[in-house]
């Protein structure tokens, strides 16, 4: 359920003469076509506004008058006086006939169209790229067709409206309908381009960046005279930068204010730019990095999708609209809001040093903690190279005949044999870990197939944790990974209902700059065909953990394993981070052991216990025999109120009530969807000796009703406004605590 009191619901798609209106609940997107130039200009992005808006007057006094960069654009082109970052480059005429060469294009009104829905169409529309889908009740479609006569290209621009999130969703597709048999390369093409008006109170813009281990830390700053831009050159989304961008006020909170979200639905390098140019207008371009994509005659292209939100409420409010609509809207799995299995997942108890005997202990000793599904992680593959280590074996997708004398099967039916202790019928479920889009050189895979890496001719070949990248642009390639993951899942009779989809490197050496958008093509295709055809199976998405978070892997994995460091402390940065842009539904969090792999720092068990669950994937990854007894006794309470919180975190709306960059007492609110139940999570990071208690404000909660929380009851007024206390000892300390709304007497 978004923030806002429910509204009427508007029109969502309204049309006047030369003028377009987009409205959601509580926005509106407004541009219209400047009739002596066919060009599309901008009117208004954020709250809603209704009637006719007054035409921008020229400056009146010191200036050039009618400048193309001076104006706010659509679909901004470059060459032709709009000096600003452009929205697209095409490279006209290959054949060596008229417009040779050259990078101009002048793209004008034609006509528009609107479609009722949208459909999950990616693989029969053509356009090959996860998206949004939604039923006419939920989506609303305008196409604008824009035309260069001259080059005999088509644009067309998409606009698909989800009035219940207040998300606009917009990309561009490029037809070439040159009769000549005239190619074009379109050397880049954004998803989205807006340009806001000035402001004298300037804008800020706030971004995730980070890196292996530490990913998902908010960055906020100035929008300055200039260009600032983030993105990623490394062939996935990366850990670097995520592919998302918010622009706010000055004045803007987590509560409070206006918030401006952009979240691109894609996977591969991507460039989010911000430029304010020289008259003060602020300009918004989003998109892959590169094409270099050439288009035969009658053939098209069409971007990613860039979801657009607006929110009066904040950062929050901005974040809750983003998770609604990928909770509904984008993810297709049947697991997007179902309760997941609490599982144990063997890679920081294990590591590479796995077999038969040793995995049937971990699930023996797994169930009787409670744990349903256990997860067999790295190192179980590899005949002639067995993985061992990350030295061999990946692309050799053959259980190691040392370790699994008889195969994956016998292991298969034992762990899926046992009864998980506190259940009468509960069987343990089964799952495995795959990183099907790499190859080591030392694999059989390598020896057989060295052509199917990406490679530059002659170039040495850049090796990443002594491992290569497939080419998955390749077709042969995309059936070679369908067909042994196929085999793989079909162990057993289908008794393997989990799957870990890992990728641990950057892209090198890829031979052309289409190559990577290709790759992304080739990848969301094996996506689509495994993730459809084993539609039981819950896919995890990890690349070094949350290398590939991002919109477009969501479409596919309900839940991405958000970070190799399982520290909690570490943790309550990375999950608040992420759940600026992504549901808490989609993360998953483990408890680990102490002192921690990466940080070194011991935290209590329940603390390590609380962080996770925040997660929409709560589980273990540590080897239960090194638990002491009183860690061991613990467990299965600490699951079973894991299973209570997961429908609401899975569901549910979150409010980031103190932040953990601003607090030494991190809280977050989960409210279920009908607000009749919630859960709170407050942390203490360290003591704060001889000082007195913070208070902690709800928010969500309906002003007039009563709750039921901590033993009382308690108006929502009370509970938002003056809020709760709560005392800890020492560090990290932490408390779950179940909130309901009272029954009027
Ligand atoms: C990187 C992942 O993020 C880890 O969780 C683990 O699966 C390793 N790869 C295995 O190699």
């Amino acid at each position: 359920m978004p923030d806002q009191a429910p509204l009427p619901t508007p029109v969502p798609i309204q049309v006047t003469d030369s003028s377009f209106t987009l409205n959601t609940r509580a926005s509106s997107y407004t541009f219209h076509v400047d009739i002596p130039t066919g060009d599309l200009r901008t009117d208004h992005f954020g709250a809603a506004v209704h009637g006719p808006i007054p035409v921008d007057p020229e400056p009146l006094v010191d200036g050039w008058t009618g400048m193309p960069d001076r104006v706010r654009r659509e679909f901004p082109d470059q060459g032709r006086g709009d000096f600003r970052v452009p929205a697209f480059r095409i490279t006209q005429g290959q054949d060596g006939g008229q417009g040779h060469g050259h990078t101009t294009s002048a793209f004008k009104y034609k006509s528009y169209e609107i479609v009722g829905g949208k459909e999950l169409d990616a693989f029969t529309s053509g356009s090959g790229l996860p998206g949004t889908f939604g039923s006419a009740s939920d989506a609303t479609t305008l196409i604008v067709y824009l035309e260069d006569k001259i080059g005999q290209l088509e644009a067309q621009l998409r606009y698909t409206v989800f009035p219940a999130y207040d998300a606009i969703v917009r990309s561009a597709r490029i037809v070439n309908w040159s009769p000549h048999g005239k190619n074009v390369t379109v050397d880049s093409l954004s998803s989205l381009a807006l340009d806001f008006p000035y402001e004298e109170s300037g804008l800020e813009m706030v971004s995730l960046r980070g890196d292996w281990a530490r990913e998902a830390r908010r960055v906020r700053r100035g929008v300055e005279y200039g260009i600032q831009s983030i993105g990623s050159t490394t062939g996935f989304s990366s850990h670097l930068h995520n592919p998302f961008v918010a622009l706010v006020r000055p004045s803007t909170t987590e509560v409070h204010g206006d918030a401006w979200g952009f979240s691109l639905v894609y996977s591969g390098s991507f460039s989010i730019a911000v430029e304010k140019a020289s008259q003060g207008l602020v300009r918004v371009v989003a998109g892959p990095n590169a094409l270099g994509w050439t288009l035969r005659p009658g053939e098209s292209i069409d971007s990613p999708e860039c979801v657009a939100v607006y929110s009066s409420n904040g950062v929050g409010g901005m974040s809750r609209s983003l998770h609604g609509l990928y909770r509904r809207h984008l993810m297709k799995s049947r697991f997007a809001t179902a309760e997941r299995p609490v599982l144990l997942n063997s890679w920081e108890g294990m590591y590479f040093n796995i077999d038969e005997a040793r995995m049937v202990r971990l699930a023996e000793e797994a169930a009787a903690l409670d744990v349903k599904l256990l997860v067999m992680d790295d190192g179980w593959f590899g005949d002639k190279y067995p993985r061992t280590s990350d030295a061999a074996g990946l692309g050799d997708w053959v259980p190691n005949p040392a370790r699994f004398p008889e195969g994956l099967g016998p292991l298969v039916d034992k762990i899926t044999a046992l009864k998980v202790a506190g259940s009468s019928d509960t069987k343990m479920r089964f799952g495995i870990w795959v990183e099907p889009e790499m190859v080591n050189p030392q694999s059989t895979l390598y020896e057989e197939h060295p052509d199917w890496v990406l490679h530059a001719g002659s170039y040495p070949r850049t090796e990443q944790r002594n491992q290569l990248v497939l080419n998955l642009g390749l077709t042969k390639v995309q059936e070679f990974i369908i067909n042994a993951i196929s085999t793989l899942l079909s162990t057993s009779n289908g008794s393997i209902t989990y799957v870990k989809w890992d990728h641990n490197r950057g892209l090198a050496e890829t031979p052309s700059p289409s190559a990577n958008h290709a790759y992304m093509l080739g990848m969301y295709r094996v996506f689509d065909v495994l993730t459809s055809r084993f539609p039981n199976v819950l896919w995890e998405g990890c690349a070094s953990g949350g290398g590939r978070y991002d919109p477009g892997i969501l479409q596919f994995f309900p839940q991405v394993w958000a970070s190799d460091d399982s520290d909690a402390v570490e943790r309550i940065h990375i999950q608040f981070g992420s759940s600026l842009v992504y549901p808490p539904s989609s993360m998953g969090g483990h408890i680990s052991s102490v002192p921690n792999h990466q940080t070194g720092r011991s935290t209590p068990l329940t603390f390590r216990a609380h962080v996770a669950m925040m997660c929409g994937s709560f589980g273990l990854e540590l080897n239960p025999s090194d638990l002491t007894a009183a860690e061991r006794e613990a467990i299965p309470g600490l699951i079973a109120l894991a299973e209570k919180v997961n429908p609401i975190v899975l569901k549910g709306d979150m409010w980031r009530l103190n932040l953990p960059e601003e607090s030494n007492w991190p809280a977050a609110l989960f409210l279920s969807e009908t607000r009749e139940k919630g859960v709170l999570f407050v942390f203490q990071l360290e003591p704060w000796v001889n000082h007195a208690l913070a208070r902690v404000r709800l928010q969500g909660l309906e002003g007039d009703a009563m709750y039921r929380v901590d033993g009382g009851v308690y108006g929502g007024s009370m509970l938002m406004n003056l809020g709760l206390q709560y005392s800890f000892r020492g560090h990290y300390g932490s408390r779950v605590v179940f909130i309901e709304r009272a029954i009027a007497q």
